[in-house]
């Protein structure tokens, strides 16, 4: 019976590979250590949370010595490791939260798989979930593969890269275990709404503003959520030890025609009059260093494991909108309090 740790699984991406493996493998003993930041919601796990083979465990990566008990008690044999501190703008304002996180609480988890299983290397496996940020920024043409070079802008895209090697360089120093994940910018159920697809439904919900950093043409490659869930699972399962896997949608999107898109399909669903949610569209300043372009080739993770995304952007995006509307007290939870003054901190700068 495997015994996983899975970190930062109340979060978004977190939450669906929980749910995934705790009901497709009742013969796992899955925890999921969270710390439950902002980003960290239980209440995105409420279907699966009385599971005999799902337990919670409330942590801080950062604290080496609490990492270092868990393990002692539980003797976890893998480690699906998410937790991170994930929103670029955040990393913009106050970096040091993103270096101990995903630095030194990467290094945590590092040396206590290091510490337990060093006698025993045997059905180990340290994975490590990354974002194809670390590879900078793409011009017109091109797609990111395994072996582009790392080049990254931001404090959250440098702290990955960051762990990355790390990662990197404990399984060429100790022979960890350990097999990585690079992904494009995920959409669905669930994610924060200060991230764009969110934040743009939110807006339009409540007549708000439409923040739309410089012209709007950068380009972002969107993966339905579960696909990427579905992605890890194989990857943990199959992928081989050491190795790199892209995991992409091929589908590319400038961010102000996703926007729009957006905005025609809210349109239709609060029965609005067409056209009136793109009158909140509202040119702000620039992201810093903000990337232009992401688009990741996934062909060896669809040809060496089998992987192909599930569902089409048309019909993701649909149901993306339907979940929102149809989970607004969520949506009015996670939007409360703390967030506001976040919001208002970020957005008046751009104005
Ligand atoms: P998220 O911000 O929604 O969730 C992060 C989770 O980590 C939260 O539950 C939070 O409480 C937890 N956490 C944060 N700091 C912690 C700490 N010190 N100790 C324990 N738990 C802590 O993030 P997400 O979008 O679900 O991203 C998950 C992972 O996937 C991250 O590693 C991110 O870099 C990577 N990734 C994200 C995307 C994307 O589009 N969202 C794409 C590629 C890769
Ligand atoms: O590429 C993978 C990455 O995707 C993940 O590693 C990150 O964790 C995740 O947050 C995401 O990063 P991005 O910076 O691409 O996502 P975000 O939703 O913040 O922004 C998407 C694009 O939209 C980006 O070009 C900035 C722009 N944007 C964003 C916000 C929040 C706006 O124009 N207006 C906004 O208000």
């Amino acid at each position: 019976m495997k015994k996983i740790l899975i970190t930062g699984g109340a979060g978004f991406i977190g939450s669906h590979v929980v749910r995934l493996f705790v009901e497709k493998y009742p013969g796992y003993q899955i925890y999921n250590l969270d710390k439950l930041t902002y980003a960290g919601n239980l209440a995105n796990l409420k279907d699966i949370e009385n599971k005999p083979n799902y337990h919670f465990i409330k942590a801080d990566i950062v604290d080496g010595d609490a990492i270092m008990k868990l393990f002692e008690t539980h003797r976890f044999d893998s480690v699906v490791h998410l937790a991170a501190e994930s929103h670029v703008d955040r990393s913009i304002s106050n970096p040091m939260e993103f270096i101990l996180t995903n630095i030194v609480g990467t290094v945590n988890l590092l040396n206590a798989a290091r510490h337990y299983w060093c006698e025993n290397l045997e059905e180990k496996r340290f994975y490590h979930i990354s974002t194809d940020e670390v590879y900078g920024s793409l011009g017109e043409t091109g797609f990111f593969v395994e072996t582009t070079k790392y080049d990254p802008h931001s404090p959250y895209s440098a702290s990955k890269a960051s762990s990355d090697h790390l990662v990197r360089a404990y399984h060429d120093t100790y022979k960890l275990p350990v097999v990585i994940s690079n992904c494009s910018n995920n959409y669905g159920p669930n994610q924060f709404p200060e991230k764009l697809i969110p934040l743009i439904i939110n807006n339009i919900r409540h007549n708000k503003s439409l923040p739309v950093y410089g012209k709007g043409e950068n380009v972002r490659d969107w993966l339905y959520v579960v696909d990427h869930a579905r992605a890890i699972d194989l990857i943990f399962h199959i992928g081989i030890d050491g190795e790199t896997y892209n995991i992409g949608g091929h589908n590319e999107w400038r961010n102000i025609d996703i926007i729009r898109l957006i905005c025609k399909l809210m349109d239709e669903k609060l029965n609005r009059e067409a056209g009136s949610s793109e009158k909140l569209i509202t040119f702000v300043k620039d992201r810093a260093g903000h990337d232009l372009r992401y688009a990741i080739d996934s062909s060896k993770l669809q040809h060496e494991l089998g992987w192909v995304p599930s569902l089409q952007f048309e019909e993701g995006i649909r149901k993306t909108i339907d979940w929102y509307l149809e989970n607004q007290p969520w949506l009015d939870e996670v939007t409360s309090g703390n967030y506001l003054k976040y919001y208002e901190q970020q957005y008046d700068l751009k104005r």
